[in-house]
């Protein structure tokens, strides 16, 4: 009978890449910290990660609840957000480019196994984000895949493959949505967010100077910006 064996998995053959006190002390210390809200600021993250090898770029934000197996796996470029309880599951290396949104609760996941093996053998895979894209919250990235420059995924999206450059897409399992356009600034235009905001009971109407698509503005009642 064809069968599986748990008992069988030999995992001994993945090597991590640190020794194993260097991964005790991220697990027990910088981790916590990582998570915790104890740090105010952003820079301390971006200085602990770095501490134990992560390579962080200048003015990436990352938000409390972020969670990184192996911090010496993680290279992030600039002015990256890294929201509230992402997870870097990266037992193969993450890498994300410059200007990388990825919203809150997505699950990186680097492992896999081999369901074909009876002993359910480990496989490892890198994950790549590329500069400009955006990765929506709750959403599962699975091993290998890579999202291409300026592409989206949508909020709670299962990604198994590829997203091409400036696509949009979403769901499970992921397709395309449409193509990301993106509005090219007048001279002089410093930001074309809507300006429909709704807050301490007051309410302004959009600006017609934006140019934005209506339905868009109608539908943007908050402008969020990703500072800390
Ligand atoms: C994808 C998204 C960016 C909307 O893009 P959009 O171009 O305005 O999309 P629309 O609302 O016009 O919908 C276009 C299509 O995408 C589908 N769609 C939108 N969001 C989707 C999602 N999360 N999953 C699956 N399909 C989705 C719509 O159903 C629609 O499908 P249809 O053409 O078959 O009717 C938005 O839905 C989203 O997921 N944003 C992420 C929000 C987030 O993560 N925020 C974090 C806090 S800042």
């Amino acid at each position: 009978m064809n069968s599986i064996s748990l008992a069988e998995f030999d995992n001994n053959w993945y090597k991590p890449g640190r020794s194993r006190p260097t991964q005790v002390l991220w697990f027990l210390v910088g981790l916590p910290i990582l998570r915790s809200s104890i740090l105010p600021f952003s820079s301390l993250r971006r200085c602990l990660l770095r501490i134990f090898g992560a390579r962080i770029g200048r003015g990436t934000v990352i938000k409390p609840g972020v969670r990184v197996k192996y911090p010496w796996l993680f290279v992030v470029g600039d002015h990256c957000w890294i929201g509230e309880d992402c997870w870097i599951d990266n037992m193969g290396p993450v890498t994300l480019g410059n200007h990388v949104c990825m919203s809150q609760g997505a699950y990186v996941c680097t492992g896999n196994h081999d369901w074909s093996d009876p002993a359910f053998g480990l496989m490892v895979n890198s994950i790549q984000i590329c500069d400009g894209a955006w990765v929506g919250a709750k959403t599962v990235l699975a091993p290998g895949v890579a999202i291409n420059e300026g592409a989206v995924v949508a909020a709670g999206s299962v990604i198994t493959r590829d997203v091409p450059p400036f696509e949009v897409h979403g769901g499970n399992p992921a397709r395309f949505l449409r193509r990301r356009e993106i509005k090219t600034r007048r001279s002089g235009e410093k930001d074309l967010r809507p300006t429909l905001t709704r807050g301490r009971g007051q309410s302004s109407q959009p600006d017609a100077s934006t140019a934005l698509d209506q339905s868009h503005a109608e539908r943007s009642v908050y402008v969020v910006t990703g500072g800390e």
